[in-house]
């Protein structure tokens, strides 16, 4: 004998992701309406989560805080002083700055219906909307994405979460934000190293979705290594836009089954991270993986090799890296240390191994029988392509037939 009742639960949830210059400005209405959006009438209690960099990069930040909270007293009431939290990955690294915010949103007294308003990097969005997303189950974030790579991809999404066990990512939860604010100010102080790496997320999400924006990259290369602002602007409007359209009509916003296009590259981004003790920034890592399995799609006999060095040489074009030595590490059975990432990247998501490679740009493939020796010839491939920044090389050598 038994009994069952069947559930089914829809829940809806909408969000607006905002472009705007100078948040802070008292004049600037975006922050005030976005916390406004579901009850007009109130005034609604709000806590800042500031990045280090950030409020180092921006002194008068905390200031021009409170002077916005002064000039829209009748919608936001700041409830104390901002939390300043590290930058950077070190701040997914050790739990103690989840707990810390914990006890902030506690003493506070912050409820369900209060803001964290989390302005900084993609590190900090995700360990403070990680924090955000489990005190009290979850309380109300606006998020103020202050990098070309939180502003372009994960800032705009529904994921947060943070490292634990040596692994990328391992404690986190889906949780779609109330709202985010993209400032492009913020970037006006983010070292160029950062603001390069960012692209490469923009290159990934053309390669999956959009051929006509992976030609608008690589058309507008050079003005995006030399950080053109119109140009910068544009890939960042036009990635977040792809993002949220994927993670809208994809049909798998919680990533409940096993293919994870938006993850393009990741499996031995993630693990580069990871080898490099993080030397190496997500969006660096997330450019040799794209470079990776680009060539795995050349090994497989998905794409052509003349598409692969076109994608090599854009991302070179724009500044980003497409090898590194660790891609050749070994442990101690002589096996390639980055295939580990294949592995955990299955555990992340459970089910059978789905890998995204590529047929073309903007065509997506879900794979799921990555060869050990044809990630090695494709390793192989990049490292005969590297060795020299020039970034014009990788056509060169393909003109002249040099290249492998
Ligand atoms: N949740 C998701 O869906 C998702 C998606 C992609 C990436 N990520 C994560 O995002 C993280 C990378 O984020 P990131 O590339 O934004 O870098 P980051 O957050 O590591 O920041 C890089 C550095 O820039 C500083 N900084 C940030 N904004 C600044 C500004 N405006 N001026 C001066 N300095 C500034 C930070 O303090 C830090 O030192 C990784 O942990 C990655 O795993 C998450
Ligand atoms: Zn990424």
């Amino acid at each position: 004998m038994s009994t069952s009742f069947n559930v089914q639960i829809a829940v809806p949830f909408e969000y607006e992701v905002t472009f705007t210059s100078d948040v802070f400005h008292p004049e600037n209405p975006v922050l005030a309406r976005a916390l406004a959006r579901r009850e007009a009438n109130k005034r609604h209690r709000a806590f800042f989560v500031i990045d280090e960099g950030v409020a180092h990069a921006w002194p008068k930040l905390s200031e021009q805080i409170e002077h916005y909270a002064d000039h829209h007293a009748a919608t936001l009431e700041l409830e104390g002083a901002p939390v300043v939290v590290p930058g950077g990955e070190q701040v997914k690294n050790d739990p103690k700055h989840i707990e810390a915010l914990h006890r902030e949103i506690a003493l506070r007294g912050l409820d369900r219906q209060s803001f964290a308003v989390i302005v900084g990097g993609g590190a900090v969005q995700d360990m403070a909307g990680f924090a955000a997303a489990t005190a009290h189950r979850g309380v109300r974030v606006v998020r103020l994405p202050t990098t070309v790579l939180s502003q372009n991809d994960s800032g705009v999404g529904v994921k947060n979460g943070v490292n634990a066990f040596g692994l990328k990512n391992f404690v986190g939860t889906f949780a779609p934000p109330f709202a985010v604010l993209n400032d492009a100010r913020f970037l006006e102080t983010l070292e160029r190293r950062d603001r390069i790496a960012g692209i490469a997320e923009a290159v990934k999400v053309s390669l999956i979705r959009d051929a006509a924006f992976f030609d608008w990259l690589a058309t507008n290369a050079t003005r995006l290594r030399t950080l053109d602002p119109e140009a910068t602007r544009v890939m960042i409007e036009r990635s977040a836009e792809l993002h949220l359209r994927h993670i809208e009509t994809g049909g798998d916003p919680f990533e409940l089954g096993s293919a994870r296009p938006l993850d393009f590259g990741h499996w031995s981004a993630h693990k580069l991270e990871s080898l490099t003790a993080h030397r190496l920034r997500h969006g660096e890592a997330v450019a040799i993986g794209l470079a990776l399995d680009t060539f795995v799609s050349v090994e497989v006999g998905l794409l052509s090799a003349a598409t692969a060095e076109r994608v090599h040489s854009v991302l070179r074009e724009i500044g980003l890296p497409t090898f590194h030595p660790e891609l050749e590490a070994v442990d101690k059975t002589g096996a390639l240390k980055v295939l580990e990432g294949l592995r955990e990247f299955q555990e992340h998501l459970g089910g059978e191994l789905t890998v995204t490679l590529l047929s073309a740009p903007g065509r997506a493939v879900d794979w799921h029988d990555m060869d050990p020796a044809l990630i090695a010839r494709a390793i192989r491939t990049l490292k005969a392509r590297d060795g020299t920044s020039e970034p014009s090389r990788a056509v060169s050598d393909l003109v002249s037939g040099a290249a492998e």
